[in-house]
């Protein structure tokens, strides 16, 4: 990789000024952080010229590939041609126009207005405010071990105390338990289960709401909680609860969307979820800071009246990023795509799991897959060193991964969607041995 453009910081001047400066609540992977400063359809490259396949795309935020040549081209031509930068939504701009048509194309039927944000937190906000709007309640039902975000009232539905910061206000929240099959909180199998974790929810309105609620918010696969993966009719279960107690289904597709399920290009749409609100980001715009909420008619118009407005949401460059992104996942069919390489994928990690004991559980949908690490497969004890082991190791071999769940012991691998066979392969390959090794070691 050609490295003429490489940083002219060090990792020790760039880790000085984190330390003087940076907020400690930043958090770093690797004993040796990585500055990464190249990227190429699935590869990333550190500054030193090494090459990394990069198998969690960011955070979950890489879906047609880094640095794809359709989006660099459409970039280009819109800076050589002056277009304008920023223009705010109240001047007209055919690139906001353009993919709000695409995008609700794509959504389930019914759910045709939308509203463009920077992010998955204030695409979820919005969420809240036209749920509460909309049908006069204020309290949000969400999951316990959810993650919706990092403002205040996403984090006042944060199912996860080490996100959640002191003295915040929790108001007009509440929490059902966790559909987690492998853990689950009811002590039940998931074959003879009759869904106790749906019918909690209903439980949940009864006991701590006066009987009506605003809204109910789930991620179709848990992301930051380890990538739970609840069958689809708990969420069918779950939809006519939410309805029958006058609330608004709010399905958060933050890092599930844009085809990374490997069905639909919304989760939401693949599962048959009866979602009134819909919530994206990251993967939306392949590295580009857009997000977007849609909703139903009759929830939008209940907030006519009203103003709604957010400096840069919709902004022309990030929206046609956006579009790029959608028109390349179509165009490449990397939809289809993630399902033959996700399917790939988990079958390789399960057969990995009959070698591995470390290996307690792996799940997922698509290229949302995740391997749960224990210390003992009968406690369930979480293997948290063990999976910062398993990470150190994979990237000594090139292979970058991601992590999540409660206690930090789930791997997450969500690679590009445009990922091949041999890529998949070599990321079945490194885990493998990487397992191997931490057997070695213990
Ligand atoms: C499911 C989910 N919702 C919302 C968010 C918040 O998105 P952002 O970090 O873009 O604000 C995240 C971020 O990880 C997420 O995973």
């Amino acid at each position: 990789m050609d490295l003429k453009n490489k940083s002219n910081l060090t990792n020790e001047e760039i880790l000085d000024t984190r330390k003087s400066h940076f907020l400690p609540t930043a958090f770093l992977y690797y004993k040796n952080p990585l500055q990464l400063v190249k990227g190429k359809g699935c590869y990333v490259y550190d500054e030193k010229g090494n090459e990394y396949l990069d198998s969690f795309g960011g955070i979950v935020c890489i879906s047609a590939g880094h640095n794809h040549p359709k989006i660099k081209e459409a970039l280009i031509e819109m800076l050589k041609d002056d277009e304008i930068q920023h223009t705010s939504t109240i001047y007209l701009n055919k690139h906001i126009a353009e993919l709000t048509e695409k995008v609700i194309s794509e959504a389930p039927k019914g759910l045709d207005k939308c509203s463009f944000t920077n992010s998955g937190s204030e695409a979820n906000e919005l969420a809240f405010i036209a749920a509460r709007n909309a049908t006069g309640e204020t309290m949000v039902v969400n999951l316990r071990h959810g993650y919706h975000g990092g403002t205040s009232g996403t984090l006042a539905n944060c199912g996860q105390s080490s996100w959640r910061f002191k003295a915040q206000p929790v108001a007009s929240t509440t929490s059902a338990m966790e559909p987690y099959c492998y853990r689950c909180p009811f002590n039940l199998k998931p074959e003879s289960c009759s869904l106790e974790c749906a019918k909690n929810v209903e439980t949940t309105i009864q006991t701590s709401t006066h009987g009506k609620i605003a809204a109910f918010i789930a991620e179709p696969v848990m992301g930051v909680g380890g990538f739970i993966s609840p069958p689809a009719e708990y969420f069918h279960e779950v939809c006519k609860i939410t309805h029958n107690y006058g609330g608004k289904y709010i399905s958060d597709e933050v890092q599930t969307a844009s085809g990374r399920g490997g069905g639909n290009f919304f989760l939401t749409k693949e599962l048959k979820i009866d979602a009134d609100i819909i919530t994206t980001a990251k993967g939306f715009g392949n590295g580009a800071p857009i997000g977007a909420v849609l909703m139903k008619n009759d929830i939008a118009q209940a907030m006519g009246g009203k103003l709604y407005f957010n400096t840069f949401g919709g902004d022309p460059y990030q929206t046609k990023q956006a579009l790029v992104t959608m028109d390349i996942i179509e165009e490449e069919k990397l939809i289809q795509n993630a399902k033959e390489m996700g399917d790939i994928l988990l079958s390789g990690l399960k057969d990995l799991m009959k070698k591995h004991e470390v290996i307690g559980d792996v799940r997922g949908r698509g290229l949302l897959v995740g391997i749960e690490l224990v210390k003992d497969r009968k406690t369930k004890e979480y293997a948290k060193d063990e999976t910062l082991e398993v990470m150190e190791f994979a990237k000594d071999r090139g292979l970058l991964i991601g992590k999540g769940g409660f206690l930090g012991n789930v791997i997450r691998i969500t690679p590009p969607l445009s990922i091949n066979k041999k890529q998949v392969e070599k990321i079945i390959s490194v885990l493998d041995e990487a397992f191997f090794e931490l057997a070695k070691q213990r």
